[in-house]
Formats: C-alpha cells, structure tokens, sequence
C-alpha cells in the first residue's frame, strides 16, 4: 500500500528463511545429532582428553575460525535497512528501474563508517567517514559506495595503498589509531598535494560528525545516467541528510569516546529502535557529456566538487532506514559492497580513482570471503532470480542443475541465454560511449590544480568554522616529531591561503612562507571564467 515499512518488509521476510530460532530446541552438533557441550571426554576424571572427543572439536574448531579479516579500510562501522522511494518517473534521464515511477519503492541496506580504525576502534576519531548505499533494485543490486565527504584524497587508484599505509596506525606501536596525527600520514598529504582539498573537509567538523544520522553521503565520482534509448548524463550524488549536518568539538569528542566508545553505533540502533527512523534525500547534479571540461577543472577529477551554484542538486527520492539488523555479523559484517554492482540505466566514468575501486573491492573481498560464492550470503542476495554459468568454489550453497555449464551451448537449448545487450533488455554501458588515445603513465593536466578548491572550501566557511579547521590543523600538526615535515606542511597550506599557513604556523613557533601569488589564482585549468566568477562571489 505504499506505505514506507512495505520494502524493509520484504527485506525481513526475504532473510527470515535464513534465520535460526534456538528458542526451545536442543543442542545438536553441526550435522544434526543431539548433544550436551559443558564437558569434554576424557580417559578418567583426571584426563587426558581425547583427540576422538568430535564434540569438543567441532565446538573448540568452530569457534578457532570465528573471525574473518576485517575490512582493510573502513573495518568499523554501523548499518541499518530501510526502504528507498523515488519521487518519479525518471526514465527521461535514467532506466534504472528503480528510479521509474512516483512513489516506487525499493528495499536499501546502508553501513556508515569511519577509514582508518580497526573494526573496534572509538566510533568518534577524527576521520572520513564512510557511507555505503545498496538498493536491492527488481533489476539487481546497486551499490552507491561513498563518504560523508564530496572529494577524495588522490586522483589515481595506484596511489591508494601509499594514502592508506601513511594514515593508518604506526607499523611499530600500532598508535594511534586517529587518521591525522602521525607523521607519515602529514608526509604523504605534504608530499601529495591533491589530498588537500580532503584534508581540509577531513579538519573541518565533517571529520567528527555528530553522529552517522548527522552526515550527508556523496558519491564523489561523476557518474553516468543512461536512459533506455542510450542518451547518457553526467551525474554526481549526495544523500542529504534531513536530521540536520552537525558535528562535534574537538573537547566534545574526547568526553564522548572516554564514556562510550560505541556512542554512533548506539545512537542509530537506539533512533530506529525508538522509531526514529533517519531520513537522507537522494539527490543528483545532472550535467551534459559536453560538460566535463566546462567548470574550469575536470569532472573526471575526484578531488573537485560541482559548486551548487554552477549545478544545483535534483532532488531523486527519499531513504529512509526503519529496521536494524538482527545480526551484526551476518548483515552488516557480511555486506560486501562494491562500486562495480551497477544496474541497467547507470554507467561509470574514467576517472581514475573509479576505475580502480572497480578492481579492489571485488579483489579484496574474493580475498576476506576465501573464494567467490560471497554473493550467495544472504545479505548479499539481489531479490530477482539469478542465472549464471559460475560453478562451485568454496562454500558454494547451491545445486545447479544445467549439465551444460557453457555458453553457447544446445544441451540445454542454448539457455541461459545471452540477454540483449543493445536494445531495452539491457545493457550496462552507454552504446556510444567511447575511449581512446596513446599510452601514458601521468596524471591528466586537467587535473593541474589542487589549491583553489581547497580555497574556495575554507572560504565557504563561517569564521567558527575555520576557526574549528585551524584548530584541528595546530594540534595535529604540533604532535608531529620532524620538522622537515612541518615546514613541508607550511609550504603546502600557503599555497592554498597565506592566512591559515600563517595561524598554523603561529602555533608551531615557526614562521609560514611569503605568500606565493602563483598559486593564488582560481582554477583556470581550462581558461573558462565561469567558476572563476563565482568564486569570486564567494
Ligand atoms: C571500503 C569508500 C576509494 C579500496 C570502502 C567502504 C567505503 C569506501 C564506504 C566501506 C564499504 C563497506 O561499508 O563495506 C570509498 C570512497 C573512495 C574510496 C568514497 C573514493 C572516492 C578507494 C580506493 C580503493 C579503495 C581508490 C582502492 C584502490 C577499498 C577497500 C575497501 C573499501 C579494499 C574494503 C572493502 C571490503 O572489504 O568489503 N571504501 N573508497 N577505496 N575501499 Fe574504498
């Protein structure tokens, strides 16, 4: 009846054949006969125990390989289910079926998260925060695998194991366990300077948000809408949140993890508990092919926004998460997200940082899972029929029946069939999209600027709040043992403002650079003077 608990609905019955109620029953072991476990077997009261002992052994083995390897970034985090609904028909911009009609619903599951900590890590350190969409759409499952902030650190997916070891806990001490204050993390962003438009956001009270119910999500690459009839769109998401962006002071945080280490996970269980179910907007910047150079930096360039001004957001449809998990392991744990789970009506871009995420998550998980039957785990299930000549590996939980397991093939009548993939059947990328060009190991000139949106972020910003960015910089910058890296982050920062290199640096005891009006223009990557204008605006 339309009524926004209809899609979590299905969700929970969906999964309910997967459940296991023990209320009532009695021990059994694995296969079935029935048992008491409170004592092992032994020759005598005295012992020794028995190698024969199969019930202390399947207990004792089983729990030996409780764990699998946590995620090797963003292994904390939280999630929840709940329902998506479009706000119309918009099959003028997109065939993804779950976009196509007013009012549609379609089931979702989110994890937020924080990047750098361990799975039981403070819920409250300063980070980026992750946040992870999946739609179990009637045409499969589309994961929008994205953070609380619009850019990320790097232009190119080779460099992402370089970021993730310079800002993870020491290799010696394993300390400590916040994003920001170590010296290799403050290195590598000195070295790199396209991490400065992130580390700013990541300064700022978005890297210590409130709680996961006060943070917007963005998608953070462009992406492509395709509609039925192959036209394309660029497009970049944001789920807004509608309880409001707020984050926590600096003091704040430390009370908050000093009582309650779990304060976020806590706080979204309690909210939908207590029928306070958190609402985001979907949203989307819908631009032209032709617009890609336009702005005066590139849209392929994950380290640039879309200012509102230049394209405001289309409000899509709304999210709403009603229902907790039942089991922390088995849902939130289990979910294996992966930008590359795309459904008909989107498509992907060139940017480099996408194309490399594409490779990874997939990667790693064949690597967490120990083999690639991990689409079968519940959670992972799309809701529609699936059908495929993908055969056994380990902990495969189906019986395929097709004795033909090839394509093409006439012992089972040629089926499954190939489905068409050029004409409304489906096809998953955009027929005339097109690439070429001679090899080259380098990142794109159209990339050149790194500064003036970091710039133009600080600029946006109340005095309050870049008093907060400041702050944040002067402490996690004092703790920095080497002062080559300390001047190497003067440098940088008077790049993007005399004014913060000089309030940072008053902190440190050391002196900022002269101003360097080199960098001091507006992103003239293309020479076009439209962003240029409204940044002076700003
Ligand atoms: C996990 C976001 C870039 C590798 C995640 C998760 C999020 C995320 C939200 C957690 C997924 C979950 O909850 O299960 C992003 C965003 C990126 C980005 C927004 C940039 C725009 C990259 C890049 C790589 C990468 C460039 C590697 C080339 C991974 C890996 C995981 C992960 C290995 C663990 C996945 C798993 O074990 O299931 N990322 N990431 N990420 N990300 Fe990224």
């Amino acid at each position: 009846d339309g009524s926004a608990q209809d899609a979590t609905a299905a969700t929970a019955e969906f999964l309910k054949q997967y459940e296991i109620d023990d209320s009532k029953s009695t021990l059994t072991s694995d296969v079935g006969g029935p048992f008491s476990d409170q004592t092992s077997l032994k020759t005598g009261e005295r012992g020794a125990t028995l190698l024969e002992d199969f019930i202390f052994r399947q207990k004792i083995q089983h729990f030996d390989h409780e764990r699998v390897p946590e995620r090797a970034v963003h292994a904390r985090g939280a999630g929840a289910h709940g329902v998506f609904e479009s706000y119309g028909n918009w099959s003028n911009i997109t065939a993804a079926s779950f976009l196509g009609a007013p009012g549609k619903e379609t089931p979702v599951f989110i994890r937020f998260s924080t990047v750098a900590g361990s799975r039981g890590s403070a819920d409250t350190a300063r980070d980026v925060h992750g946040f992870a969409v999946r739609f179990y759409t009637d045409e499969g499952n589309y994961d929008i695998v994205g953070n609380n902030i619009p850019v990320f650190f790097i232009q190119d997916a080779i460099l992402f194991p370089d970021l993730i070891h310079a800002v993870k806990p020491k290799p010696d001490s394993e300390i400590p366990q916040a994003a920001t204050a170590h010296d290799s993390a403050w290195d590598f962003f000195s070295q790199q300077p396209s991490t400065l438009h992130t580390l700013l956001w990541a300064m700022s009270p978005h890297g210590i948000v409130r709680s996961y119910r006060h943070m917007d999500g963005w998608g953070v690459h462009a992406f492509r809408f395709v509609t039925d009839d192959g036209k394309t769109k660029l497009v970049k998401f944001r789920f807004k949140t509608l309880q409001g962006k707020a984050g926590l002071v600096w003091e704040e945080a430390q009370a908050v993890a000093g009582n309650n280490a779990d304060a976020h996970r806590q706080d979204l269980f309690e909210a939908i508990e207590n029928q306070r179910f958190p609402e985001w907007e979907f949203q989307a910047q819908i631009m032209e092919e032709e617009d890609q150079l336009r702005f005066g930096f590139d849209l392929l360039d994950p380290t640039k926004i879309v200012p509102e001004d230049l394209v405001p957001f289309t409000p899509l449809g709304k999210l709403t998460l009603n229902r907790n998990p039942r089991n922390y392991f088995a849902e939130t744990e289990q979910i294996m997200f992966q930008p590359g789970h795309i459904v008909r009506g989107v498509d992907f871009t060139e940017d480099p940082l996408l194309q490399g995420r594409l490779f990874s998550y997939l990667d790693t998980q064949l690597n967490r899972n120990g083999g690639p039957n991990f689409e079968q785990l519940p959670i992972n299930q799309p809701r529609v029929p699936w059908h495929n000549n993908n055969r056994d590996g380990a902990g495969q939980m189906y019986i395929p029946l097709n004795t033909a397991a090839y394509s093409p093939n006439t012992l089972n009548d040629g089926f499954p069939a190939q489905a068409n993939q050029t004409t409304r059947n489906g096809f998953f990328t955009a027929p005339n999209r097109g690439t070429s060009g001679r090899l080259v190991r380098a990142v794109s000139s159209t990339f050149a600027d790194v500064w003036s949106q970091p710039r133009l972020f600080f600029n946006s910003l109340l005095p309050a709040e870049q008093q907060f960015v400041i702050n944040a910089m002067r402490f996690e910058t004092s703790n920095l043992k080497s002062s080559v890296v300390k001047s190497n982050v003067l440098i940088q920062l008077n790049r993007v403002s005399h004014d913060i290199a000089t309030r940072v640096a008053k902190a440190l005891g050391m002196t900022a650079p002269a101003p360097d009006a080199k960098f001091y223009h507006n992103n003239k990557t293309t020479g076009l003077s439209v962003f240029e204008n409204k940044l002076q605006k700003l």
